[in-house]
């Protein structure tokens, strides 16, 4: 058993050349690194195809499913522990930015997380009320039988220490006049939590009704979960990121970004490539994250980035990164999904908040692997390759001429499906 632990514990998750091997090879090196059964690689090997019975009881109206690829981002090591990280999405050149950024943050230590306790708010609404400011004083007052009302629907979640632990009540002025809102603090573990709060909310907004005098409209969870919060940082020695140039063309694109909305929102969006493609994989709620993520952004008034970068002492990169990270192990996809459940298992996360941990360093890998390309030789290299070989099978290449097709156009800078169907007809008559 020791034996087992110790053997887990020194895996690493830095796989040398993994781009180069065969799917069929990195599904074996992945398989080793997270001890998968044959049954657990067959699922994956199946390209994530769902029984027409899982999908059916998953959503409603269904009709088929729809895979996208699933490649695995390599060499993550956080908090010294190392990480292959299942990355389900539908743009090229991600899970390489994502691998190359890990790369450069492992060879100056790793990245380095912390977050809070999973506390999410669940919301009840209560209008119409003659005396709001007094009505939120007795609604505060009567706060020991709510919570203990909000607890007796999730004696599960009690014993494991979670549910209900704190209640405030805020007065807000709407056109259509001031309402009550009280909001539940709710630890919700190792669950999402989204039906454990909407139940609490529920349970309780009849005590709400007589303690304001005012009726309840709305009792529903927020997905601006400031009280769940995931954090990573990371350094980079200059030489690993290209020189001083670079490290000053990452803090200059960080500044633009923290002042300017525009150029902020796509910052955001290329942390959200990495942790989106996570929450997917793992079959969480992925609009959650998105809505919460950007909510957080304005938290200040202004719309700026969820991460920074700065220059230290030393000339070095010095990353940070912290948004909501409402994700669970239990709950909702996680565990009817059979990809889903096999890419938890290769994530290998303990805890809901290990795991939103992950997806912060994730996130913060992403968006270095950017802007190191912005930075530099510009982003457009990168994605070009695999662009090309997708243009290529578009004008009709198969086999091994897709490669050939590729590579000519991005050697010419053509990367036009007119331009692969020339090169197809050229290397055709060859
Ligand atoms: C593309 O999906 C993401 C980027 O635009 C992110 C960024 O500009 O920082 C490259």
């Amino acid at each position: 058993m020791l034996e087992v632990w110790c053997n887990k514990m020194t895996k690493s998750s830095a796989i040398s050349g993994f781009y180069k091997f065969t799917p069929k090879e990195r599904l074996s090196k992945v398989k080793e690194f997270a001890d998968l059964t044959d049954e657990e690689s067959t699922i994956l090997a199946n390209t994530g195809a769902l029984s027409m019975d899982v999908a059916d009881r998953m959503i409603e109206n269904v009709v088929g499913s729809f895979p996208i690829p699933l490649g695995i981002a390599v060499n993550f090591q956080i908090n010294s522990k190392d990480y292959l990280v299942p990355t389900a999405i539908e743009e090229p050149s991600v899970v390489a930015a994502a691998s190359y950024a890990a790369k450069m943050v492992r060879d100056s230590g790793g990245f380095h997380t912390s977050s809070t306790t999973p506390v999410m708010i669940g919301q009840i609404q209560a209008v119409g009320i003659k005396d709001p400011y007094a009505a939120r004083q007795r609604v505060l007052g009567a706060k020991a039988e709510i919570l203990k009302k909000a607890n007796d629907q999730d004696p599960l979640l009690n014993s494991f220490g979670g549910g209900a632990k704190d209640l405030e009540a805020k007065v807000i002025r709407t056109t259509q006049g001031d309402m009550l809102i009280a909001e539940l603090y709710v630890d919700c573990r190792d669950a999402m939590g989204a039906n454990a709060v909407n139940t609490m909310a529920e349970a309780v907004a009849p005590m709400i009704e007589m303690l304001t005098g005012g009726k309840v409209y709305l009792r529903i969870i927020t997905n601006l979960a400031v009280k769940r919060l995931a954090r990573a940082w990371c350094l980079v020695q200059k030489e690993t990121v290209g020189g001083e140039a670079v490290v000053d063309g990452i803090v200059n694109a960080s500044a633009f970004a923290a002042a300017d909305p525009y150029r902020g929102t796509t910052h955001n969006k290329g942390a959200m490539n990495g942790i989106i493609a996570v929450v997917v994989a793992t079959g969480n709620d992925h609009r959650a994250i998105e809505a919460g993520g950007h909510a957080y952004a304005v938290k200040n008034g202004a719309y700026t980035t969820l991460s920074q970068w700065e220059k230290n002492s030393n000339g070095d990169l010095v990353g940070s990164i912290e948004l909501p990270m409402a994700v669970g192990l239990i709950g909702g996809a996680v565990k009817t999904h059979p990809t889903a459940k096999v890419c938890m298992k290769i994530l290998n996360v303990k805890s809901a908040t290990e795991f939103a941990e992950v997806l912060a360093a994730v996130g913060l890998a992403q968006n270095l692997g950017a802007l190191r390309a912005l930075a530099s030789e510009g982003i457009q290299r990168g994605h070009m390759s695999l662009h090309a070989r997708n243009i290529a099978v578009q004008a009709g290449a198969t086999g091994v001429l897709v490669d050939q097709v590729a590579e000519r156009m991005v050697k010419e800078r053509k990367v036009r499906v007119d331009r692969a169907q020339e090169i197809i007809k050229e290397l055709s008559t060859l």
